[in-house]
């Protein structure tokens, strides 16, 4: 009977969403469900991104200011801070962070401190739905036994669970939330029929799996593949190297081959919120089994030495000029950990600037899409530091301008004209080897 009743209220659309967290994940899926037709409730324990919700002021630039001004004045559309408010909406979909502790092992504490939170309020026909990234076995493991504590309901029967990974990729043109398929997996038939009705209604495909570690699982294997083959390739970019041969080159003739080959691009080392991080989920929880994930160390051990290779080919750079590393000025273009947004979480950017800064020389950064660097956890030496000025005279006054991003709206040509010597970890400048673009 509340299956039927929930099913027919997603198909009429007065199911309500609410959206847990905010952020890069959180905003586009609440953008994504109220472009369907639903009304969708946002909680975010940051009051300043309900401000912005509420006045349509952009937060996440690569999402536009346009959505913001929609979502600001819809009356389907409400944000805010207040948690007990929980029991207005059906789905309580979590998009919290699940990011790495000091010991490298997964810090659950908000996906915790949020399970408690809706379990204070969760009320009967609720559908819950976990789209962290995490290690199989959290949703089971660790969600449920609080939901059903603290409320007193039954999972299953009460209320619904389901575990169903994000995949976003900022930035990305051609794929946003609506049109990325969805992997669901639930705490049973019933949880699982109705959030795949939910995400069906809103997103192009869902692929259900059997329970909620099998998605989990899913996600975790995506973002190994990736880390895996990044290591991968900056390992072969450090070899050619040394052989006299242009890993770029190698991987664009290698990618012609119509099977069989996957094309990943080496760079300074690995950022965001995903790559170096979801890995060692799985890591910390192979433990558990007595195993280890070899191949996931590894990758994490060549992708963590990059910064180190593009500060040693810097230092051989400036050798070719009579020059040391100590007391150059270096300039670093892109300090995002990718093209064209404004993340600069875990960008290697940051450990090239640290590690220049401490063989002694003086480093700045430009990077239009984060102008001022605000207060990290990691780096908070840099809180507050700008992005410099883009013009000639700058530029000639740099010993080395080192690409750590290649976001589109640089002009490289001009770079080019100005700086004396570029090290391109990006390959900025194909096929360059002229004596002053150094590759790296
Ligand atoms: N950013 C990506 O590209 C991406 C892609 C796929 C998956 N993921 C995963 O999605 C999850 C969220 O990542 P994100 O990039 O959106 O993080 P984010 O930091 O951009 O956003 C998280 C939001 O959660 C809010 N928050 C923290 N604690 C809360 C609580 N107790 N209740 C309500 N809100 C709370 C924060 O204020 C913030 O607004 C992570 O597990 C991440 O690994 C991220």
């Amino acid at each position: 009977m509340m299956k039927s009743s929930l099913l027919a209220s997603i198909a009429d659309k007065t199911y309500t969403i609410g959206i847990l967290g905010l952020g890069y994940v959180g905003l586009p899926l609440m953008w994504t469900f109220h472009k369907k037709g639903y009304k969708v409730i946002g909680y975010d324990v940051d009051p300043a991104k309900i401000d912005c919700l509420e006045n349509g002021i952009p937060y996440i630039k690569h999402l536009g200011s346009d959505m913001m001004q929609v979502l600001s004045q819809s009356d389907r559309c409400q944000a805010t801070t207040d948690f007990s408010r929980l029991p207005e909406a059906d789905a309580l979909i979590m998009c919290v962070p699940t990011p790495l502790n000091a010991y490298r092992e997964p810090d659950m504490s908000y996906v915790e401190q949020t399970t408690v939170t809706i379990s204070k309020h969760l009320r009967k026909g609720q559908l819950v739905v976990l789209e962290s990234t995490t290690y199989p076995g959290t949703t089971d493991e660790l969600m449920i036994p609080i939901l059903e504590k603290n409320s007193g309901l039954k999972a299953g029967v009460d209320f619904y669970v389901a575990y169903s990974p994000e995949r976003e990729d900022p930035g990305n043109a051609n794929f946003n939330t609506e049109l990325i398929p969805k992997v669901v997996g639930a705490d049973g038939p019933d949880a699982l029929e109705i959030a795949l009705a939910m995400y069906n209604a809103a997103i192009v495909k869902t692929v259900p799996v059997r329970d909620c570690k099998t998605a989990e699982a899913v996600k975790i294997t995506e973002n190994v593949f990736r880390s895996v083959n990044i290591a991968l390739v900056n390992e072969l970019k450090v070899v050619f190297d040394a052989m006299g041969i242009d890993v770029h080159e190698v991987l664009d003739a290698a990618a012609t081959k119509p099977f069989g080959f996957m094309k990943f691009t080496p760079g300074p080392g690995l950022g965001g919120h995903c790559i170096p991080i979801d890995p060692f989920y799985l890591t910390w929880k192979a433990r558990e089994f007595g195993l280890n994930t070899k191949f996931i160390e590894l990758a994490g051990e060549i992708n963590t030495a990059m910064p180190e290779y593009v500060i040693r080919k810097t230092m051989e750079a400036l050798n070719t000029r009579r020059k040391s590393i100590n007391g150059s000025k270096i300039l670093m273009v892109g300090l995002a950990y990718k093209p064209n947004v404004d993340d600069m979480r875990e960008s290697p950017t940051f450990v090239l600037m640290e590690k220049a800064e401490a063989l002694g020389a003086e480093v700045e950064y430009y990077d239009t899409y984060i102008p001022v660097i605000p207060p990290t956890r990691e780096h908070a030496a840099y809180t507050g530091k700008k992005s410099v000025i883009w013009s000639e005279t700058a530029i000639r006054g740099y010993d080395a301008v080192i690409i750590a991003t290649d976001h589109k709206n640089v002009d490289y040509a001009a770079l080019a004209a100005w700086a004396d010597l570029i090290v391109d970890t990006r390959n900025a400048y194909p096929g360059a080897a002229d004596g002053r673009v150094f590759k790296a």
